[in-house]
């Protein structure tokens, strides 16, 4: 019995709906069983040939986190230099990571060196690797979302420096980096969406038929 009924689905559906990549988070603590629990979900994912790519680091020391911030405010200021005109001015009042607030932070990488697996799956397209790593993510994502905590995702950042600040073994490329914590507030809309930087796509505009 799988137990998925009309409810269940109902309750997966609200969670698909309020998931959100957060950036504005409570600095309260997230109980480290619920945490674990949350990471197992990692074990329950897809993954090419079953190679289980993925490798979680817990940046948790004071002198981590304060590269990590300072990789960011490099990369998003060479970001920003990057924008012109309306763009630039949005692009600057826009706050894309909750690095300072954030009780959590992991960086996920993918071991592009692995032999598990045996490489089935990856020989013509080894970038299925870091594509078994995000479809990992997204269900720890959710997870943690079904625990009321919020999760946002870094990628604006120098993953060569990130990876050096870390003593990240060659051959790992940076999958993101991820501020883990209990949001300030709950939406069904992305934040980006509400301040005016684009706009969700409705189905019929993805669908090639
Ligand atoms: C691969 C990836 C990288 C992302 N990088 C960033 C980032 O560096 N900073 C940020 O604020 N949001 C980042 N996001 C979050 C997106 O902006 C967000 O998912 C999108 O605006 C839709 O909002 P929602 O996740 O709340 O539905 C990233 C999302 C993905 C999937």
């Amino acid at each position: 019995m799988t137990g998925f009924d009309a409810d269940f689905r109902d309750r997966l559906w609200h969670l698909l709906r309020m998931r959100r990549d957060v950036r504005h988070f409570k600095t309260d603590p997230i109980p480290d069983d619920t945490l674990d629990l949350c990471l197992r979900s990692f074990s329950f994912a897809p993954s090419v040939g079953l190679s289980e790519p993925w490798r979680i680091v817990i940046v948790g020391s004071d002198a981590a986190r304060a590269a990590a911030r300072d990789n960011f405010r490099t990369a998003n200021a060479d970001a920003l230099a990057g924008y012109s005109g309306d763009d630039a001015r949005l692009y600057a009042g826009l706050k894309l990571s909750g690095m300072e607030q954030a009780p959590v932070h992991i960086a996920v990488w993918c071991d592009d060196t692995t032999t598990k697996g045996k490489g089935l799956g990856a020989g013509t397209m080894p970038e299925m690797r870091a594509y078994s790593c995000v479809s990992a993510v997204m269900q720890f994502w959710l997870a943690l979302r079904s625990h009321g905590i919020g999760m946002g995702w870094v990628s604006i950042l120098d993953p060569d420096r990130l990876a050096q600040d870390l003593t990240i073994p060659a051959g790992w490329r940076l999958i993101g980096y991820f501020c883990i914590g209990y949001p300030e507030t709950e939406d069904d809309r992305p934040e980006l969406e509400k301040v005016g930087w684009e706009k969700r796509q409705a189905l019929p505009e993805m669908l090639n038929r």
